[in-house]
């Protein structure tokens, strides 16, 4: 693994599934950080035996109250970190929690839409927002150049389910309150990216895999110790070249409207046919004027071409 030192990092959902994966991987590192924050909806409820627990065997390991739909339990958790820290900031904030409601086209309602988006979209943001000082504060402090986890990171744990384009397992389960507050928050990670880039603060999105988890089922080809590993290894590779994408536990960038590019850099990579479409606009006289260059092979040869007047005035 490159160079990865993290001195503190905060993961929300943490006392089960993907979370506390994180929070164990963070602790096995050659080089732990030097506080790490576990975070639960009920710090006395059996679900958060585990954390609690593991938190008696590190003393880096501090364990939270957050719930991320309540303002001020997320302040009250700022403000905890903000004593154990010391004036060091944050490195790191792993926006994990989430929900998912099995529902339908036919059966999805307000509250449905309102809990999902609350948790998943609003939750990350407002948390995020009550983090910021500190982010800023670890970053100013940072010897680093450039963005880097090392330095300052939001991340937010999003979901390929958010593709507008591709759908994933639409057959399987419908879930639109699900995808439709994880494609949100790929837009709330992108705007991050764009008014905390100047402050030194990576931010992305990132899918974690289908995972055998609660929310992910048996089903799910992955575990949360091959998932966790492979982003931890992911965390280590980030720099200013992914703030404000999606970023995949196996380190792939994945557009979060569409599957498209990764698709066609696969098909070049082995060879194989691919479909360019290219479009570009060029104004002549009073015209706007689209070009689409259509193009089969590997090497890009233009087999046709057309221009059409759009018929805009200007
Ligand atoms: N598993 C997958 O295949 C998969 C795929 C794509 C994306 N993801 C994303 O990965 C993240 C983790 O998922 P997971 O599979 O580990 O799910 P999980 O096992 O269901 O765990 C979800 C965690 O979020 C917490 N949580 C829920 N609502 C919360 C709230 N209001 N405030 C604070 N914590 C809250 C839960 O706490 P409680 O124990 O109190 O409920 C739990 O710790 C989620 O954002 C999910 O959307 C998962």
């Amino acid at each position: 693994m490159k160079e990865f030192n993290v001195r503190s990092v905060l993961v929300t959902g943490s006392n089960r599934g993907i979370g506390l994966g994180l929070v164990k991987r963070f602790l096995e590192l050659p080089n732990p950080p030097e506080w790490i924050f576990a975070t639960t909806r009920e710090l006395a409820g059996s679900q958060s035996k585990e954390v609690v627990e593991l938190a008696l065997k590190h003393p880096n390991l501090v364990v939270l109250q957050l719930d991320v739909t309540d303002p001020n339990s997320i302040k009250a958790a700022a403000q905890r970190v903000e004593e154990h820290v010391q004036g060091l900031g944050l490195n790191i904030l792993i926006n994990n929690a989430g929900i998912a409601r099995v529902t339908t086209m036919e059966n999805e309602n307000v509250e449905t839409m309102a809990i999902v988006y609350l948790t998943n979209t609003v939750g990350p943001l407002m948390v995020s927002q009550e983090f910021l000082p500190l982010l800023k504060k670890a970053a100013k402090q940072s010897t680093q150049t450039g963005l880097s986890c090392s330095k300052a990171a939001i991340l937010n744990m999003s979901s390929m389910a958010a593709s507008i384009e591709v759908v994933p397992q639409w057959e399987l389960e419908k879930i639109p309150s699900y995808r439709c507050s994880k494609a949100a928050l790929n837009m709330v990670s992108k705007c991050q990216s764009l008014e905390y880039k100047d402050y030194g603060i990576l931010c992305t999105s990132i899918h974690p895999g289908w995972v055998k988890t609660r929310m992910g089922t048996e089903k799910a080809p992955q575990t949360v110790e091959q998932t966790t590993q492979a982003i931890l290894k992911m965390l280590s590779t980030l720099s200013e070249k992914e703030n404000g994408s999606f970023v995949g536990w196996d380190g792939k960038i994945y557009p979060c409207y569409s599957q498209r590019e990764i698709e066609l850099k696969e098909k070049k990579a082995n060879g194989l046919p691919i479909d360019t479409l290219t479009h570009s606009t060029s104004k002549k006289g009073n015209s706007l004027y689209s070009t689409f260059l259509f193009a089969y092979t590997p090497e890009a040869t233009i087999l046709s071409s057309y221009i059409s007047q759009t018929g805009n005035k200007m």
